[in-house]
């Protein structure tokens, strides 16, 4: 009962159910989907629908940011409008405030043309209704969503790579909103560890601008993904070990979970199954090494090429990706040597290593690390998290590391 017969249309039927069922590169658009974060998600909710309210959503990278602001669409009422803009390099206020406002459309009568009686329907949209949108200050912005006889949400996705300096008029735009207690919210949402690092001037709107950290997800969390998701897609576990090795190696990055699930149900395809073994999910990070994009493996291909050849540079490497670590990332090298004697099944010492931490945190390896702290407490984190997941995958896949 658990083989899939091997007509090519019941193959293709749940190779799709698959693709359907996982989303490894695409932010949850629908709440069905969504799993865990269930007080987060009613605390934006909440925000959302306070008045004189406005949100951050902040967060490591691919902890489900998006995602999650996705989510306000799916649980407001349809009285709500909301408008997503996603945040670049190249963008000013104007800018950002212009496409949030051009996607809101809407109707108005106007008199038909010529002798005609009567008035017909025309759609505009809001940009359009702005006086001389070429010069937008924050106060005037305000003042024009004031007036809308609707509630408006506006979503500045990326807002961390917008340049610091235009932040200030988000913030004056924010409180101008606030002060004139309009039927408007913004949620901004973005990489950062703190207010600090995304909102200049942050200090002035504090009061009206709920700050939601987004914490990696827990294993029950990521377990829900996959169970949801197997049986979506008509799949089942062999025993709780294939389940278990995608959480470890997910380390909280929802992005792993949903990549390893669908790689492993189709190793199991492959084999005209619909129950996924521990072999599988091996198979599945195997798969998931080859197709990780280019600047994920030369920047490991960097941390691991060292002057000192072959002097443990890999293993020096796989012991960070599995240091314990606080909810910050950070680790120290007492955390490194215990991972290393682990994976070596030696005692390791600190000496071993240091210079390998020295070269890690410089660019011509990587960087891979970064580093805070004063000398003998330095503490260590990958300068991009999802690093960790793909060490653990790539050192699995070695043989450096055993895949329980
Ligand atoms: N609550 C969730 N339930 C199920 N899958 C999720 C959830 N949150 C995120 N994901 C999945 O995790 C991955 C990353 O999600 P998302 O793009 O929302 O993260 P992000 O924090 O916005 O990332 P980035 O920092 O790159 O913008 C996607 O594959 C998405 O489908
Ligand atoms: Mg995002």
């Amino acid at each position: 009962m658990d083989d899939i017969p091997a007509n090519p249309d019941a193959v293709i039927a749940a190779e799709r159910a698959l693709a359907n069922a996982f989303s490894p590169h695409a932010p949850i658009n629908q709440a069905r989907f969504f799993h865990g974060r269930r007080e987060l998600v009613r605390e934006v909710v909440d925000t959302v629908n306070t008045a004189g309210l406005h949100a951050v959503i902040y967060g490591e990278r691919g902890v489900g940011k998006t995602s999650l602001a996705n989510m306000i669409g799916e649980y407001l009422g349809g009285d709500t409008s909301v408008s997503r803009v996603i945040c670049s390099q190249g963008d000013a206020f104007e800018t950002v405030i212009r496409r949030a406002l051009s996607a809101i459309k809407l109707a108005m009568q106007v008199p038909k043309l010529g002798f005609a009686a009567g008035t017909s329907s025309r759609e505009f949209s809001l940009w359009d209704a702005l006086p001389d949108p070429a010069e937008l200050a924050a106060d005037e912005a305000a003042s024009l969503v004031a007036g809308l006889p609707f509630h408006l949400v506006i979503i500045l996705d990326e807002f961390d790579r917008l340049p610091k300096s235009e932040t200030v008029a988000f913030a004056d735009f924010i409180k101008a909103l606030s002060d004139r207690t309009a039927n408007t919210t913004v949620v901004l949402v973005g990489v950062a560890e703190d207010i600090n690092s995304l909102l200049a001037s942050h200090a002035s709107v504090e009061r009206c601008l709920r700050q939601i950290h987004l914490p990696r997800m827990s294993e029950v969390e990521l377990g829900e993904i996959i169970d949801n998701g197997l049986a979506e897609a008509g799949f089942t576990m062999e025993s709780p070990k294939p389940r278990g090795r995608i959480l470890a190696v997910s380390q909280g990055f929802p992005h792993y979970t949903h990549l390893l699930a669908q790689y492993a149900g189709r190793s199991a395809l492959d084999k005209n199954r619909r129950v996924i073994d521990e072999m599988d999910v091996v198979t599945g990070m195997v798969r998931a090494v080859d197709r990780a994009d280019q600047s994920t493996r030369d920047l490991y291909h960097r941390a691991v090429t060292g002057s000192r050849k072959d002097h443990l540079w890999r293993e020096v490497v796989t012991a960070c990706a599995l240091a314990a670590s606080d909810e910050r990332g950070y680790f120290s090298s007492r955390d490194i040597q215990d991972a290393l004697a682990e994976l070596l099944n030696r005692p390791a010492n600190q000496q071993a290593f240091t210079y390998h931490l020295a070269k890690l945190i410089s660019p011509d390896h990587g960087p891979l690390l970064e580093r805070i702290g004063a000398a003998r407490r330095f503490r260590y984190r990958f300068v991009n998290p999802l690093m960790r997941p793909f060490i653990l995958m790539k050192a699995i896949n070695d043989g450096l590391l055993p895949s329980d």
